[in-house]
């Protein structure tokens, strides 16, 4: 069940994602063209499959997220360009491709990931893009500006190269998990949720609870798969975290621990969500998926 609404997200997000990606002038092909390399280029969507399901949960429906699930995949894939250059993970595969930095050259990849981020915001913020009210469109800006920025993402990547060949406690270790990769999945199902325009404040604190719980398990299962799958199918470069002597949980806990400890989150993550006023299937769904996938 989870392919066939996977597959539906995936169209909807993408011919949303095409339609940003198109060149505005014949100057600029090549910076288009690494940013179209960079998002279309087969990614698992996970980010805009909560934002619809969260959307769809509070009873919305699935177009009136168009916008949030795209804004938070460029935001996604931007920081993946950049996570990969040389002075980041110096990564040269991702996604089955070489990364953008190889496929182009390291200033295109940096600019493509910049022109990436402005498209996420005018995105979200354009009437042409998102239907909802402008009040909404205004909050969800600022949701995402706060989930992407220096007390998000960007500063969780922060805190991840701070780290590298460093021994972290365990709760230094959940607060770097929490902001590189959890901000941006709590964005995503809470943007997704305020999208539908009718999510009721303790619908909203239910689902950001779900989105916590979820999104560190996402980064737990992210490290196992470094360990556990190869290069092929993982589509990124097996054992890159080994080599790079980065903080992970495979390594602070064991990989049998970590295994546990993912599945434990995914079930506090359901039970956060588990309640009559949520339609939650997609989310229960989704959770199994984060926690259960192999790459
Ligand atoms: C990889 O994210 C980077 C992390 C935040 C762990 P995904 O596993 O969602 O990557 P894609 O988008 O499917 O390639
Ligand atoms: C990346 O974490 C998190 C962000 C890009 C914000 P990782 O460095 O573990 O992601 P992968 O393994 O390269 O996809
Ligand atoms: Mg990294
Ligand atoms: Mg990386
Ligand atoms: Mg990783």
């Amino acid at each position: 069940m989870i392919q066939a609404y996977q597959k539906c997200c995936q169209e909807r997000v993408d011919s949303v994602l095409t339609r940003v990606l198109q060149a505005k002038q014949p100057k600029l092909a090549r910076l288009y063209e690494a940013m179209y390399y960079s998002v279309m280029n087969g990614g698992k969507r996970v980010r805009p499959l909560l934002a619809y399901a969260a959307c769809e949960a509070v009873g919305g429906a699935m177009a009136q997220a168009d916008a949030a699930a795209s804004a938070i995949e460029l935001i996604h894939a931007y920081s993946l360009v950049h996570d990969d250059l040389p002075a980041m993970d110096d990564d040269d595969l991702r996604r089955g491709k070489p990364t953008t930095h190889i496929a182009y050259d390291e200033a295109c990849a940096i600019l493509a990931g910049d022109g990436l981020q402005s498209l996420a915001f005018e995105v979200l913020s354009s009437a042409e893009f998102n239907p909802c009210q402008a009040q909404t469109r205004l909050n969800m800006v600022l949701q995402l500006a706060q989930a992407a920025g220096p007390n998000g993402m960007v500063g969780g990547q922060a805190i991840d190269l701070g780290s590298v060949g460093k021994h972290l406690t365990p709760s230094d270790l959940e607060h770097m998990h929490r902001h590189k990769t959890g901000a941006l999945i709590c964005a995503a199902t809470y943007l997704g949720a305020l999208a539908s325009e009718k999510a009721s404040r303790q619908q909203l604190e239910s689902l950001h609870a779900y989105s916590q719980h979820i999104g560190l398990a996402f980064q737990v299962q992210d490290d196992i798969l470094d360990v556990i799958t190869d290069t092929s199918t993982l589509g990124k470069r097996q054992g890159s975290d080994i080599e790079h002597n980065k903080p992970t949980y495979p390594a602070l806990m064991g990989l049998d621990n970590a295994k546990e400890y993912a599945q434990e989150l995914k079930q506090q993550a359901i039970s956060a969500i588990t309640r009559d006023d949520l339609n939650a299937a997609h989310l229960i769904d989704l959770a199994e998926y984060i926690v259960n996938r192999n790459h």
